[in-house]
Parts: C-alpha cells; structure tokens; sequence
C-alpha cells in the first residue's frame, strides 16, 4: 500500500480571514479561537500582520506563546522594518514562521508599489536573507501571482529561494485563475524554479469567481503541498479557500486525491461555530459541509433514503464534521417515512389508516408553515390537548380547520 502524501494545512483565518469587512476579533477571541485552531489539527497559524497595528502585534505574541504544538506565522512586506517586527512578535513561537510577500505583477509594480522588477527582485533578496538570519522557516509570497508575467514570477520566486525560502507560495489574490490555468502554473513552477531543492509550494486562494476550493484541489493535484485557507472560507472580499471543504474533498475523494492531513474533521463544525459566534455571523445555510442545510433533507423520497441508509444522499456522515444529530427537516415535501420516524423519536408509533390520518394533517399544516415543530406534530395527534383556536387549531384529520383559522403560527 502506497502512503497518502502529506499536505501542509496553514490556517489564516487570523489574518486574511480577520481583514473581511465585519470579521475583527480582539485579542482574548483570537486566542480563544487559535486554541481551537490548533485542536483542530492545522500545521500552521498564520496569527497577524504585525506591523499592521498594535493590536495584530500583542495578538501574534499572545497566540505564539499560547499555541504551542503547531507552527505560528507572521506576516510582514519586505522591508526590514516589516521583518523585524513581525519577528519580535513571533518568536516566542515553538516553531516560528516569518511570511514575507511582495507582488510582483505589473499592475501592482505600477499602480501599488511604484517600483521597477529589478528592485522587487531586490526587496525579495534582502527580506527574505534578512529573515532567514532569525529563523530557519521563511515562507515567501508572490502577491497577484497569477496575473504576473510567468517569467518575472519565476525570477522572483527563483530570487526568494535562492535567499533561503523554505516555502514559496503562489497567490491567487483577486480569486482570477481558474482549476487548469492554475494547475499548469503550480506545474511550470515546479518544474523552473523548485526542481528537487526540497522547497514546498504552497497556495492561497481567493473565492472572487466561486473558485478557490476548486484552485486549491487542482494545484495539489499539481505538486502543491501548502494549502492555505479559513475556516468558513472568511477572507478579503469574497473570502478565502474554506479549510472545511478543502480538507473534506480530500477526506471523501481520497480516491482522485490520495492525500493525507492532520485535521480532526470531527473538529470542523464546532470549530466553525465558535467563529460564527466570536464574529457574529454565521455561513449562508446552504454552504457546504457547516451550512445548517448541509445534512438536512426534506424532499420526502429523500428523507425515506437517507432513513433506510444515509449513503443514499449522503457522501459523508454528518458526524464525519462534528455536526451532532443528522437534521431531517420535516416540510411539506416530507413524505411518511420522515413523519413516522420523527413521531417514533417523541414517543408515538404511528402506522396504517393512523399515519395516513395524521400525514394529510401535516402536510396541510406544512404548506402553511415553513418550519414544522415537534409541538406541531405533537397537537396534530392529540385535537383536545391543543391549545385554543385563537392561538393554534390544529388536530388529527382536522385540515379544514387550519385554513377556516387563517393561522399565521410562530416560526411560519
Ligand atoms: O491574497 C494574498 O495575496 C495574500 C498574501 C499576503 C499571501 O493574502
Ligand atoms: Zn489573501
């Protein structure tokens, strides 16, 4: 048996993840949040930009001496100012990582940095020498790699490695490129710059297009052995590659990616919970594998196949991600399978003429209401225990009487 290769997962949801409008956490959440980064089973933590503010300064430290079984990056440009103090702030790590970057495409040479190539290429040289002289991990970023002209890209990247870059990453900073396009790069790159120095090429993937998960699976497929994501797929604009599904794609078709990593999925939804609950908002419901939507089945013939055997229309088990319970949504496209089994799962066995009395009650109850409670289910079997018409008729067989009511009920 031949042994899944092993791929890097660098965490950044500390850094790109909190640069998204609305995502900032203050010092005591990063930490907290770093702690379960680390539980999770991440490689690395990239903590903050710590030239960026004092606040991204004492985060990186306090997460460097805190988070100790896990590498701790911190980001800074290539200007020695930048290196020095993202190296104060880190190198109480275990295992310290400086990250520098510099863009090297025209249009930020130009536009941004006003420089020439020439003295990008300088900038590379000097901060990554410079940061190799404080530690022995220096990562180096090409920032808008996949607009830049490839050759300049090579001579850069060449440059970083030539300094002692141990890591060359290859950014997809505005979410341009596409699964092919970008594998192609990884490959070229591999092929002229890496050749076998035992550097890793990492990637980082923006989600501008809807792309950056799937970038991210096809430069693996290339030779990429970093990946670089967030939790929840938080980032600039429109975010990051999300750590859950990149690492869930490789978990579920390790068949066509034949690749191992340390993250403990059963992590993942408590991991993505708490960063929902520090920044105050949670993923759309449909988002994959964390969405509130993403187990749950309320198509009838659906919901009977996911009951008789959940590999029907389930790929992965949602206790596979840490999500608790599997979440059958009982609406007006159930069918009685679901409705026999929810009313099992409170008590009452229903079967026959009873389940078929009580099914036309909940479907005509359904299709006045969007979200079906047990308390709904429990009143259409017992009509006198209901509560009063004015605030809820319902009961067994008793269809006509929601509609003459004209009930608009809680959670409709
Ligand atoms: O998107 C990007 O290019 C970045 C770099 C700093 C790695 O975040
Ligand atoms: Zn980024």
């Amino acid at each position: 048996m031949t042994c899944a290769e092993r791929i890097t997962v660098f965490d950044t949801t500390l850094r790109d993840g909190e640069q998204s409008p609305g995502c900032s956490m203050n010092l005591e959440e990063k930490v907290r949040l770093a702690r379960r980064i680390e539980s999770l089973g991440v490689d690395v933590i990239e903590a903050g930009f710590p030239i960026a503010s004092e606040g991204d300064f004492a985060a990186v430290r306090a997460v460097a001496a805190e988070c100790r079984q896990v590498t701790v990056a911190a980001l800074c440009r290539t200007t020695g100012a930048d290196v020095i103090r993202a190296w104060e702030a880190v190198r109480g790590a275990a295992r310290p990582r400086l990250h520098t970057f510099v863009a090297t495409s025209d249009i930020h040479l130009e536009h941004k940095l006003r420089k020439t190539r020439r003295e990008v290429l300088e900038m590379t040289r000097e901060s990554v020498r410079l940061a190799r002289t404080l530690t022995a991990d220096v990562e180096f970023s090409a920032e808008d790699a996949t607009r830049s002209d490839v050759d300049f890209l090579c001579e850069v990247l060449e440059a970083a490695a030539g300094a002692g870059a141990t890591t060359l990453n290859i950014p997809d900073t505005v979410g341009y490129t596409t699964p092919m396009e970008f594998a192609q790069l990884i490959r070229l790159v591999r092929e002229r710059v890496v050749r076998e120095s035992g550097v890793v090429v990492s990637v980082h993937c923006h989600n501008d297009l809807g792309l950056a998960v799937a970038n991210s699976l096809a430069a693996i497929e290339a030779g990429a052995r970093q990946v670089e994501c967030t939790i929840n797929g938080i980032g600039e604009r429109a975010g990051n590659a999300a750590l859950e599904e990149v690492v869930m794609a490789l978990r579920v078709r390790s068949d066509r990616l034949p690749y191992a990593c340390g993250v403990d999925t059963g992590q993942i939804y408590p991991t993505s919970q708490l960063l929902s609950e520090i920044i105050g908002f949670g993923v759309q419901p449909n988002k994959a594998i964390v969405g509130r939507n993403a187990f749950a089945h309320e198509a009838g013939i659906h919901q009977h196949g996911v009951l008789s055997n959940p590999l029907c229309y389930e790929i992965m088990t949602p206790e596979s991600v840490g999500v608790p319970t599997n979440r059958i949504v009982l609406g007006k496209h159930s069918g009685r399978h679901a409705l026999a089994q929810r009313y099992a799962e409170l008590g009452h066995a229903l079967a026959g003429a009873e389940l078929n009395d009580v099914y036309a009650s909940f479907t005509e109850l359904a299709d006045r209401k969007k979200r079906i409670y047990d308390q709904d289910l429990l009143s259409l079997l017992v009509p006198e225990a209901a509560p009063p018409a004015e605030v809820f008729v319902a009961g067994r067989g008793r269809a006509a009487e929601f509609r003459s009511a004209g009930l608009q009920l809680a959670g409709s």
